[in-house]
């Protein structure tokens, strides 16, 4: 489905990607994770061609897709998220939601739009919030507002940059097993997170990423056992 291959990003003189590789496979979800300012977010922004590659190719289903535009990539069926969310100001959430599919491969209007995005709304957890104030939503539903808005281009392939993070227990746990329904529904999903406990009940495969190297990948539960892992995040928290 996704194929990285020898990719760098540079930005000045900060390698913030650094010859990183690896393969998502159809239907699957696919970690990928790291302490703070490993390369994560990046690595994200590379697929969905907000950032150009300085070298390496992206493929999506066999075709380069690194050097498109975003909106060719999404297009082709790639649709995301943001870590930090990038509401649609001066729209209701259930327009926000409608611009998702309006811009789409396969675009609906009016009506059939504004019924799909209340059923997207719905699935996400903000049933009969689509016409509040986007400004009044906690920033928590503004996250499900973008899931929302991803998930109605029906995406082959789902960037969730952090979409867990932030949620309170009860939440996490419908947040996991929102994931789990649209992946069983057969949208592959690449899945940034923080949250040991999410990506050991969410992803099969992943990779860990430090500062922009690969520094191990394969099945989840043998790569989270990896010393050099370990050593990662441990670092990480004793910066903080
Ligand atoms: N647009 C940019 N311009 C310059 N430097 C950048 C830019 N985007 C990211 N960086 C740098 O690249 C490095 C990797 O950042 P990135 O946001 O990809 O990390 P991350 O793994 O997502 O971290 P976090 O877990 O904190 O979200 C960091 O040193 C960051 O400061
Ligand atoms: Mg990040």
């Amino acid at each position: 489905m996704l194929e990285v291959v020898n990719v760098s990003k540079r930005f000045g003189g900060l390698v913030a990607v650094d010859d990183v590789s690896f393969q998502v496979n159809k239907h699957e979800v696919f970690g990928l994770i790291g302490p703070n300012g490993s390369g994560k977010t990046t690595m994200m922004n590379l697929i969905s061609g907000a950032h150009k590659t300085t070298s390496g190719d992206i493929y999506f289903q066999e075709r380069l897709i690194s050097g498109m535009p975003p909106r060719g990539i999404f297009l082709r069926g790639v649709a995301r998220t943001f870590q930090l969310v990038k509401p649609l100001s001066g729209l209701t959430p259930a327009e926000s939601v409608m611009a998702g599919v309006v811009f789409s491969r396969n675009p609906l209007w009016g009506r059939e739009a504004e019924k799909a995005a209340q059923r997207m709304l719905t699935r996400v957890g903000l049933a009969g919030r689509g016409h509040e104030p986007l400004s009044s939503l906690t920033y928590i539903d503004q996250k499900r507002v973008e899931l929302a808005r991803a998930l109605i281009s029906d995406p082959q392939l789902l960037l969730l940059d952090e979409w867990l993070a932030g949620l309170n227990a009860t939440e996490l746990l419908e947040g996991i097993d929102l994931i789990k329904s649209i992946s069983a529904e057969g949208t592959t999903i690449v899945l940034v997170e923080h949250l040991m406990d999410a990506i050991r009940s969410l992803c099969q495969t992943c990779v860990v990423m430090n500062v922009g190297k690969v520094i191990a990948s394969g099945e989840t539960d043998s790569v989270l056992s990896i010393p050099e892992v370990i050593d990662a995040y441990l670092g990480d928290a004793s910066d903080v």
